[in-house]
């Protein structure tokens, strides 16, 4: 599939579940490199980085067994062997997460070759904590035309290290190389993302001991080895945001099954500062619009726990209908509203700028990035042709077309489908007007 019709106007009603977090499953699923052991992680979505990190883990000799249906992964890590770099080179651009492989691999055998890493296309996305981490463990990295490969002539030890800015990916990496380390390992300025304390759990359950403190320091002691785990991964909480973002924007009514309240209390503060009603119970949380008006409201987004970067794509389009000026600044990501052209070009009033227009300045001030903007609402929103940039991009211009009147055509959805298992069947499932369109141009194989 590669483009949709929307007719929009017409509130979503009904019910959505959300399975575990795509920031989390596939990350699980490299931790179970570490361990001559069978691992076991349930709740998994039908996204892609499931599949690339299953192909992955098959090309370094591991078994993976897939129930798509049952959202279950096994993978037996009892034997890894060194791959064919040929064929993990076709791996290159297709997703972020081989980088973690990093860790897991030099421990099991003392090589990482790791493909050009894909992703979403929200900014420069470098590696370099990754690398400077990986270095000061001990490892060796030499950068190849294709991809990145990595030694550890002398082992992995313990590491005191410090990050310029609390990245979720670099944190990631130092976890899953630390717990094998000799020694101990002392991070500082830690990202403490849900996600990522999910992740922490699995490797817990492994037998790694990790010790986590607010003000951002994780003590890793390293093991003499793991064993494998059993995991329900945590819901995907940008999803159920998603969700509820699309619920208000329609004027519609949407219960999301699985969201859940605790890794969604700063989205839930900012939804009913805007306007929208929330009800939580022990199964899920139910999203409305409850009529009237909508109120604009200043929103930067932040590591966790602040407004996360991921959720204000999809929130920013119900802010063209409150009734007044809302302020974005987004504070993670360089480059993350370019989506907004798509809503001017449907009648919203949307004015970019370069400057901080938040009470934080961040590290893009005076750095010539769009990175704040100021909507001006309410808008009555127009169908359009649009493109779909990026994954929560194009998620806010399917919300958008969802809104407006008339019938927009969506060219590139594949980019959609990685971070939002089944949504056209979701969407019509909630009584949206949603139609596969011949065969649209290519999209890139990206994942966030
Ligand atoms: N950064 C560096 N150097 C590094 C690593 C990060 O400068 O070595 C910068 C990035 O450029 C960015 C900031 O640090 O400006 C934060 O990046 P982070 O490393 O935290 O992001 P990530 O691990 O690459 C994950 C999610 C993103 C999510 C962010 C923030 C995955 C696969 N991706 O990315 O998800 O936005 O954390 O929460 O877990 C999405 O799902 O659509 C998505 C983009």
């Amino acid at each position: 599939m590669g483009a949709v019709s929307v007719r929009g106007g017409v509130p979503l009603q009904g019910s959505v579940t959300v399975r575990g977090a795509k920031n989390l499953v596939p990350k699980a699923m490299v931790a179970a490199l570490l361990a001559p052991g069978v691992s076991v992680l349930r709740n998994v979505p039908d996204v892609a980085d499931v599949s690339i990190v299953a192909g992955l883990l098959g090309l370094h000799g591991v078994g993976v067994e897939r129930d798509v249906e049952g959202g279950t992964v096994l993978v037996d890590a009892a034997r890894v062997a060194n791959p064919d770099v040929s064929e993990v080179v076709t791996h290159g651009g297709t997703s972020r997460i081989p980088v973690l492989f990093c860790g897991p691999l030099l421990h099991r055998l003392g090589r990482a070759f790791i493909p050009d890493l894909g992703g979403c296309r929200i900014g420069d996305r470098p590696i370099d904590f990754h690398l400077d981490a990986l270095r000061a463990f001990g490892a060796v990295v030499d950068k190849r035309p294709d991809g990145l490969d990595i030694t550890a002539p002398n082992g992995l030890r313990g590491a005191k290290l410090t990050l310029p800015y609390p990245s979720v990916g670099a944190t990631e990496q130092v976890l899953l190389t630390a717990v094998l380390a000799q020694g101990v390992t002392e991070l500082r300025n830690a990202a403490l993302e849900p996600e990522v304390l999910d992740l922490i759990a699995v490797l817990q359950k492994m037998g790694a001991l990790i010790t986590v403190r607010l003000d951002r320091v994780i003590r890793v002691t390293g093991v003499g080895g793991l064993r494998g785990y059993t995991h329900r991964a945590i819901p995907d909480r940008i999803e159920a945001a998603s969700w509820a973002s699309a619920a208000l924007a329609t004027r519609g009514d949407v219960y999301v099954a699985g969201a859940r309240q605790g890794d969604l209390m700063t989205f839930l503060n900012v939804f009913r500062t805007a306007g929208g009603e929330f009800d939580v119970d022990d199964e899920g949380i139910r999203f409305w619009h409850p009529g009237g008006e909508l109120a604009p409201l200043a929103l930067e987004t932040d590591v966790h726990p602040g407004f996360m970067t991921d959720w204000q794509q999809p929130l920013a389009v119900a802010l063209t209908q409150a009734n007044g000026l809302s302020i974005l600044h987004e504070t993670v990501y360089e480059n993350r509203l370019g989506f907004l052209d798509a809503l001017s070009r449907m009648g919203a009033t949307v004015q970019p700028y370069r400057e901080c227009l938040g009470a934080t300045p961040c590290r893009f001030g005076a750095r010539n990035y769009t990175h704040s903007a100021v909507i001006c609402g309410p808008a009555k929103l127009e169908a359009a042709e649009l493109s779909i940039p990026d994954l929560r991009g194009g998620f806010s211009h399917v919300i958008a077309a969802l809104a407006a009147q008339g019938t927009s055509t969506i060219d590139g959805v594949e980019i959609i489908n990685r971070g939002y298992e089944s949504f056209t069947d979701k969407l019509t499932g909630l009584g949206a007007d949603i139609e596969p369109v011949g065969c649209g141009s290519a999209a890139p194989p990206l994942a966030a």
